[in-house]
Parts: C-alpha cells; sequence; structure tokens
C-alpha cells in the first residue's frame, strides 16, 4: 500500500512556514511532508532531515532528488538531533512518529502479524536487539514489565509466564507463529468494536517500543527540540497510541506552565512560559480522511510554539 501522510493539510497549517526558514523533518519516512515544507522555504530555505531507517532514506531521496540542494540527509536516530546539527536557529521541527507502510508492508521486517516473516521489528537494520532475542532470551519478570508498561496489556503475566514455558521446549522464530500462539492463549474480546482488533496487536506493539528504545527515543528528542529552536519557532508532533502522545502532552504542559523553581522542575525549566500551545485539542483526521487511510485513525497532531530560551 502507498504511504499516505497523515494529516498533511494540518500539519503545514502549524508549521506555518515561510521561505527562507531552517526546518527539520525528524521523520522523514518516504518524504511526504517533506515535499510539502520544502516547497513552503523555497530555495533560500534548508530542511535537515533525520531518517533510522536506511531503505526508507533511500527511497525518500529519489522522490526528492529535484530539491537536493535544500537538503541535509540524516541517517540517524532522531536522539541525536542536537549533536547532529549545527544549526541552533531551527523555525520549525516535525515529529510524525511511528511506522511507515513499507514496514507494515513487507513482511521481512516482522512488523506485521498477518503476514509471515522473521521476528525482527527493527527500524534500523544495525541494531542489536530483535523481537526474536527479546522473546526468546528475555526473563519472564522482564516481558511482564514491557508487555505491561509498553503493551498495557492486562494479561501481561499470563502471556510471559506461556512464552517462558513454550519456548523452554522450542523457541519462537516466525511473526504468524507467535500471533497464533498469542491468538490460542488470550480471549478475543467480546464487545464489537474490540472483537476486530487482534489479541496479538498490544503485545506486539509492546516489542516494537522495546526493539527501538521508541519511547525513551521520544523524550530525548523532544527536550533536545526545544533547545535548537529559535524563540518563535514551532514544533509539531503526531503520535499514534496514548504512550507517545501521553509523553508528549506531559513534556510540553510543563513548558506551558513551569513550576516556579528549579527544584521542582522535572525538565530544569521553571518561571515563565517557555511554549504556548498552538492545539488547544489535539488534532484528528477527518472521518474521510480515516476511510481512505485507515492507518491514520490513531493519529493525533500536537503544536507549539516557543516563546522564550530556557
Ligand atoms: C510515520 S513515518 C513518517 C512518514 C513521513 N512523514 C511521510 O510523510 O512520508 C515515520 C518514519 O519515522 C522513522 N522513525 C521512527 N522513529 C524514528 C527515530 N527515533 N529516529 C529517526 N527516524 C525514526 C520511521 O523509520 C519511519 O520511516
Amino acid at each position: 500500500m502507498e504511504h499516505l501522510s497523515v494529516l498533511k493539510n494540518d500539519v503545514q497549517k502549524y508549521l506555518n512556514l515561510k521561505g527562507g526558514e531552517v526546518v527539520v523533518d525528524a521523520t522523514l519516512g518516504l518524504g511526504g511532508h517533506s515535499k510539502d515544507i520544502l516547497k513552503s522555504i523555497g530555495e533560500d530555505g534548508r530542511l535537515i532531515a533525520f531518517e533510522q531507517d536506511e531503505r526508507n532514506l533511500e527511497e525518500a531521496k529519489k522522490r526528492l532528488e529535484s530539491y537536493k540542494k535544500q537538503i541535509d540527509y540524516i541517517y540517524d536516530n532522531f536522539r541525536h538531533l542536537k549533536s547532529r546539527i549545527t544549526s541552533r536557529g531551527v523555525d520549525a521541527i516535525l515529529f510524525d512518529l511511528g511506522l511507515s507502510s513499507p514496514h507494515v508492508d513487507d513482511a521481512s521486517r516482522g512488523f506485521s502479524f498477518s503476514k509471515e516473516g522473521p521476528l525482527d521489528m527493527r527500524f534500523n537494520s544495525q541494531g542489536e536487539l530483535t523481537a526474536e532475542k527479546v522473546i526468546n532470551t528475555y526473563s519472564e519478570e522482564e516481558l511482564i514489565k514491557i508487555f505491561f508498561e509498553y503493551g498495557e496489556e492486562k494479561m501481561s503475566r499470563k502471556v510471559a509466564r506461556e512464552i517462558c514455558s513454550r519456548r523452554s521446549d522450542k523457541k519462537f522464530s516466525t511473526t504468524t507463529e507467535f500471533a497464533d500462539f498469542l491468538e490460542a492463549i488470550l480471549p478475543r474480546k467480546r464487545s464489537k468494536r474490540a472483537s476486530k482488533t487482534h489479541p496479538a496487536t498490544k503485545i506486539f506493539q509492546a516489542l516494537r517500543i522495546e526493539v527501538n528504545d521508541e519511547l525513551n527515543a521520544l523524550k530525548e528528542a523532544l527536550e533536545q527540540s526545544i533547545e535548537v529552536m529559535k524563540v518563535g519557532g514551532r514544533v509539531v508532533v503526531i503520535s499514534y497510541h496514548s504512550l507517545e502522545d501521553r509523553i508528549v502532552k506531559k513534556f510540553f504542559k510543563e513548558l506551558e506552565k513551569p513550576p516556579a523553581t528549579k527544584e521542582q522542575s522535572i525538565y530544569q525549566t521553571f518561571g515563565d512560559p517557555i511554549v504556548k500551545k498552538l492545539t488547544k485539542k489535539p488534532v484528528i483526521p477527518t472521518d474521510q480522511e480515516i476511510e481512505e487511510n485507515p492507518r491514520s485513525r490513531s493519529a493525533k497532531l500536537r503544536a507549539y510554539e516557543k516563546l522564550r530560551n530556557a
């Protein structure tokens, strides 16, 4: 399935770009949002594009060939934002988190429970941790923790116990084998809405987050994004599940209303507001967008403007 960029018009509205600006696309993907950014900033503008998946990066380079003089490509995790960019005068930053369509569509990447593939789930093929390693080598306690924290799976204990018991006979090796195993031990929910969700969904989400250390990377990158941005700069974040969205909301809440003293602060920010919220409520896709692109259904966009340096 072709990757369709999510909330295209809203992203551009809240980035609110002008000609000549410096913009970071922290999640280049196949370059859909970047193309719109490049059009808005024009020939005098600069796009700094991060992507940790080499295949997506190469595909985006092809698609953005005619803009190549305006782009610095950075093949890295956005958690290294601050150390990888020299400009401390960034006008806008976009995070469009999570997976792109090629990740789900290509069975060999191991993200999909409906297509047979290796239990991989790495965004970056140079990463050392795979889902297979997690499932076959983590202790029962470690498995419970990640299923509970990253999957919010109520049956974490049962799943971890069953995995440990089964792997002592035979290790898990493919996505479909593991998904069938989960289906057999987890009940399908009775409500109409929940019954559409495969019982493996939450466990697969937890594994993906663990393999790519996604939530820690996001926390680190958000802190750095504020440091590298100019006063007046805008940051736009699209998240796709509640764990990501909670991190975004909590981080910016403290910057909107910093505590009075440094001692009370989580992010070393205190005193006057450091950001202003641009989206009163998170922006979500219209019914029409969800129909055209079902993968957009869980998207939430939040945008903020930097008011002062910390
Ligand atoms: C939802 S897609 C982005 C789609 C893109 N905005 C577009 O319009 O084509 C997310 C992309 O971000 C990349 N990604 C996810 N986490 C990342 C991270 N921590 N650092 C760098 N890239 C990341 C993924 O590999 C994926 O290609």
